[in-house]
């Protein structure tokens, strides 16, 4: 297994150029997020297994390919997680959906949960774990650690940019999480964001400051 796949596809590049640029308002942005999100949704859900399943044409009858029923956990880390969630939910509308809620103690620089509610059978389900911004790592390696302890075994990380040094971060505390994004910027300023990257996710996405 490859431990980061970048979407290089062009319209993914295209839509995610448009996101970064300061200029972009805050519909035009939930627009692009939203488009990309499905572009990005293609390619985590590939190898999901098929079966065929007997159907008939206005032709004739035909073993038809379908999903196998394999059973997806989608799970937003918030908030800026809820951008990338809405876009993949309309692709694939049966998932379950959950929630980690994470902030950073000022004191110890580390991840406090404050909200974790997921879909029952974690160990069942392929768990797609959203936020669009993999920057430390640290609070997208919390959120993996919450999740293996209510059993998630097969789980991919979905995001926007990654910076190195949360790629790293992520790779020493989960090998056998698969990060998929759609672009892998230079590295982290001295106040965590990704450069080049696109600014605050949420505050871009919900309009706040
Ligand atoms: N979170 C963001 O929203 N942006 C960054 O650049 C880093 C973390």
């Amino acid at each position: 297994m490859d431990h980061l796949t970048v979407v290089t596809h062009p319209l993914v590049q295209h839509k995610l150029t448009l996101m970064r640029e300061k200029e972009t308002s805050t519909a035009v942005f939930r627009q692009l997020l939203r488009e990309i999100s499905q572009l990005l949704a293609y390619e985590v859900t590939r190898n999901l297994p098929m079966t065929t399943r007997r159907i008939e044409t206005p032709v004739e009858a035909m073993d038809a390919p379908v999903l196998d029923g394999r059973k997806l956990a989608l799970v937003s880390i918030l908030r800026a997680g809820n951008g990338l969630l809405d876009g993949i939910l309309e692709l694939v509308p049966s998932a379950r959906v959950g929630f980690i809620g994470l902030y950073r103690d000022e004191a110890t620089l580390k991840p406090v949960q404050y909200y974790y509610k997921v879909p029952d059978c974690l160990d069942q389900r392929l768990v797609i774990a959203v936020d669009p911004m993999l920057a430390t790592g640290n609070s997208s390696a919390a959120a993996i650690d919450l999740l293996k302890g209510s059993g998630a075994t097969d789980v991919i990380f979905l995001c926007l940019l990654a910076a190195p040094e949360g790629v790293a971060r992520m790779k020493e505390a989960h090998p056998d999480v698969r990060i998929v994004t759609a672009a892998l910027d230079d590295r982290l300023d001295d106040k965590g964001y990704i450069v080049p990257g696109l600014g605050d996710a949420g505050d871009r996405m919900f309009g706040t400051k």
